[in-house]
């Protein structure tokens, strides 16, 4: 709580805009060194490097020459060899790629960016710093910029109007609009004007730093605490384009295990080990499908990581067959913190062998969290980091292939909430103060966690969830957003939230479903379940002393309402699965914002209340208590209604009927969607064939296709072509019928497969089936109720079918 003080005329922490007095001057000379191009400014110099055609990096350096190295946000080889030309032109230094152009006044340092069509799409206004060197750096925006990405942030989804801090921070409470800094910080922004190319902007620099939307009419500031300049600046034109070309250098979200997309269950803590399998049992008993559980702190020995406490959990490994049997995986939190205990092994070869956080003057940096005065590991030294990462060995052999980082911001219980900034981080002989590093602590925490986990698993892949992160994160990590509460507030502005994080580069994220502190209702965890269903990570948890949150604590109804909508979520697993491949190959978020698909619908820029699940489903949750119907904007084409098939045409809003039983839910016309049986876990074995869903009347102008991803879902055998790929095909005839065609590009399972082929709706009983490509139809059957008809095939290889009307 604050007062009035807060506002006090000349505060110290006052974060009014500073007149800032240095800028790089007039351009005396350009040099070309090894494939960049350096400006030399009258009072600093720049530097220009084309990593690729579509993306150039420009840099603020004070010195001769300018230090390239990256941080870990950028993958090692990323950088492919680009032709740029330099010339002058109308007394302009011009730097040019084959796909754009960069456009440099010598007499005032300024830059606009141009692509192949001669289009303008980035114009800087400003480059400037004080004495400390503090650095704004000011681009252009117009009344009609909006503004998406920059990762885990309060408030909507369009930016424009706001200003957020990047420092990652541990926030029990508020989560709010004006909340600055959540756990992760990911300084990368897309700007989109309607009719214009939209470009991304990244900020390489994690340290403290601010992006201003709000302040200027004219412009948008990003200003920086500490370190240096360092932009990236990447070319469209389309926001899927911006996404696919900033993940192509910030790495592409890890393939989980499947087990990790299912349902998930925690509660901070279950005690014992009773109580675990107890919850384990309880979901198999009541058939609600769920394929996780999570140890909160209380597993630990006073909180000791990689120990169990004896009497909680007598029998680790008995307990963990009988959860294997059950068909769970359990995944235990694991904090930084190490406990000061000089009886404790790991806090004794941290001290040994120098792995702890130091102070330049040699002490080891202590600070207060769960387990007392504790150390924390300095991971970015590789020897600290691999000793980290191999500890995981520890629950490895219990049957453990998934770990939860939590902490990592780092959050210390102290005024500063966070590690001294004078920490001076080893780096591998390239020093950094924390002050300069604070915002990849997260990140390099689950990056030693992910990998020694990988190496312990010998082929298994790992899950890892993390509360901290950096650009990059989604190469090893999921991403959950923290300490949420049971606010319907909260599960409205999880949307904009999550789905930011997607054009942030982070595909595999999701809040605590039904919110973590205070106290859940029966309806909020309904409707969020119903929600989280769609949500690539699909999490319940809830603190120590809230009301109990599994969802048969709130009576039949809610039980039969999160059952359904669970179970729905592991029928679509095919699709999502597939989903979560693009993501993998293209970093095209799974849940999409609506104006990632419709860019050109004036009507969509910052829909708040409704998101895309791929591009096939339109989910609008109700995120009010008591609500029975709400408007639903569906964009241009043809929509179902998911439960009803009732037919609607987009480029409106329609009055979707929501009883508690039901979210609004809508699937676009041309959609192919495979399907499984309802499963209680991933590893359940069933005899029913997969099913494709082909939803046909988008009015044949187009084929509509889908890339369907299968592998075993466990291992690496993937990346050695164990895999099938197939596309899907539905093209419409009008009047004659419909083609229903599947191209095997790649099969690597080499298995026949039966599947149920259901297309739905189809006006009348077809005259004829033919196939090609030597895949008979087993049998077809035509149901005039439902208005769907549904072929039985065993397929092999690439195929396809006319259906005759
Ligand atoms: C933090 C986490 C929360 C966890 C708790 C205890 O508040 O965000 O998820 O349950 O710590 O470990």
């Amino acid at each position: 709580m604050l007062t009035s003080e807060a506002i006090l005329p000349d505060r110290p922490n006052d974060k009014r805009e500073k007149t800032l007095s240095s800028s790089v001057g007039r351009i005396y000379r350009t040099d070309r060194i090894e494939g960049t191009v350096i400006l030399r400014g009258e009072r600093a110099n720049v530097v220009f490097c084309f990593i690729n055609e579509q993306l150039l990096r420009m840099k603020l350096f004070f010195g001769e020459t300018p230090d390239l190295r990256s941080t870990p946000a950028i993958v090692d080889d990323a950088a492919q060899p680009t032709t740029v030309e330099v010339e002058e032109k109308d007394g302009h230094i011009v730097i040019s790629s084959p796909a754009m152009h960069a456009v440099i006044d010598p007499e005032r340092f300024s830059l606009r960016l141009f692509n192949g069509n001669g289009e303008l799409w980035f114009e800087e206004l400003a480059t400037e710093w004080d004495e400390k060197n503090k650095i704004a750096f000011s681009a252009v925006k117009s009344s009609d910029s909006h503004f998406y990405g920059l990762g885990e942030k309060t408030g909507f989804l369009d930016k424009n109007g706001e200003r957020y801090e990047m420092w990652n921070s541990d926030v029990y409470e508020p989560h709010v609009q004006d909340t600055d800094a959540l756990y992760q910080s990911i300084p990368f922004l897309i700007h989109y004007e309607y009719g214009k190319p939209a470009y991304g902007l990244l900020l390489d620099n994690p340290g403290r730093a601010t992006f201003d939307m709000r302040t200027h009419e004219d412009r948008y500031t990003v200003n920086i605490a500490s370190g240096e300049l360092d932009l990236f600046l990447f070319n469209g034109p389309s926001i899927k384009d911006v996404v696919k070309r900033f993940t192509d250098i910030t790495g592409k979200t890890y393939m989980p295990p499947k087990w990790a997309i299912g349902y998930q269950q925690s509660r901070y803590s279950y005690m014992n080990q009773e109580e675990v399998l107890d919850i384990a049992r309880t979901f198999r008993k009541k058939g609600i499908p769920c394929d996780v559980l999570y140890l909160d702190i209380h597993y630990m020995d006073e909180y000791r990581v990689f120990t169990w406490d004896s009497k909680r959990f007598p029998k680790p490994l008995e307990m963990m067959a009988e959860l294997k049997e059950l068909g769970f995986e359990l995944v235990p939190i694991v904090d930084p913190g190490v406990k000061k205990d000089p009886k404790y092994h790991i806090y004794q070869e941290g001290v040994k062998n120098g792995y702890f956080c130091r102070k330049l003057e040699g002490d080891i940096f202590i600070g207060k969290v769960w387990p007392g005065l504790s150390a924390f590991p300095d991971f970015t030294d590789d020897a600290a980091a691999e000793w980290w990462g191999d500890h995981h060995r520890f629950y490895i052999e219990q049957g453990i292939n998934g770990i939860w980082n939590d902490m990592n911001e780092p959050s210390v219980f102290n005024d500063s909430k966070t590690m001294d900034p004078d920490v001076v981080h080893a780096n591998n002989g390239n020093p950094k103060t924390h002050e300069e590093w604070h915002n990849l602590y997260g990140l390099l925490m689950s990056k030693a966690t992910f990998e020694g986990m990988k190496r312990g698993l010998s082929g298994d892949r790992p899950f890892v969830l993390t509360r901290a992160g950096y650009t990059g994160i989604q190469r090893y990590a999921t991403v959950w957003t923290g300490d949420n509460r049971s606010f319907w507030e909260h599960m409205a502005m999880s949307i904009p939230m999550v789905l930011n994080l997607g054009m942030s580069g982070i595909a595999f994220a999701g809040p605590d479903v039904g919110g973590f502190s205070h106290h859940a209702s029966g309806e909020l965890v309904a409707r969020w379940t119903q929600m989280g269903a769609f949500v690539p990570f699909f999490r319940n948890h809830s603190v120590i002393e809230s009301r109990r949150q599994e969802p048969w604590m709130f009576g039949d109804q809610v039980e039969a309402i999160c059952r359904e909508y669970i179970g729905l979520r592991y029928r679509l697993m095919p699709y999502l699965y597939s989903l979560f491949y693009e993501a993998h190959k293209t970093g095209v978020p799974i849940l999409r914002a609506l104006i990632m698909e419709y860019p050109e619908d004036r009507a969509v820029y910052n829909v708040c209340d409704q998101f895309l699940f791929g591009s096939s489903f339109l989910v609008a949750p109700i995120y009010r208590p008591g609500v029975q119907s709400r408007s639903v904007y569906l964009p241009e084409g043809v929509w179902y209604d998911y439960w009803t098939g009732e037919k609607h045409e987009g480029g409106k809003s329609v009055l979707a009927h929501a009883p508690l039983d039901t979210m609004p839910l809508y699937v676009k016309a041309g959609a192919i969607v495979p399907e499984q049986a309802l499963r209680q876990s991933m590893g359940e074995q069933t005899d029913e064939p997969d099913r494709v869903r082909f939803y046909v009347g988008s009015g044949g102008a187009d084929e509509n296709s889908f890339a369907h991803y299968e592998d075993d879902g466990r291992t690496y055998a993937y990346e050695s072509g164990q895999y099938r790929l197939r596309n899907w095909r539905l093209r419409e005839l009008s009047e004659e019928g419909l083609i229903i065609a599947c191209d095997y590009a790649h099969d690597g399972l080499n298995s026949a497969q039966k599947l149920l082929l259901t297309i739905e709706p189809v006006a009348s009983k077809p005259e004829e089936l033919s196939s090609t490509g030597g895949t008979e139809v087993d049998t077809w059957v035509y149901d005039g109720d439902s208005r769907r008809l549904q072929v039985s095939i065993t397929a092999n290889h690439s195929f396809e079918i006319r259906i005759r009307l």
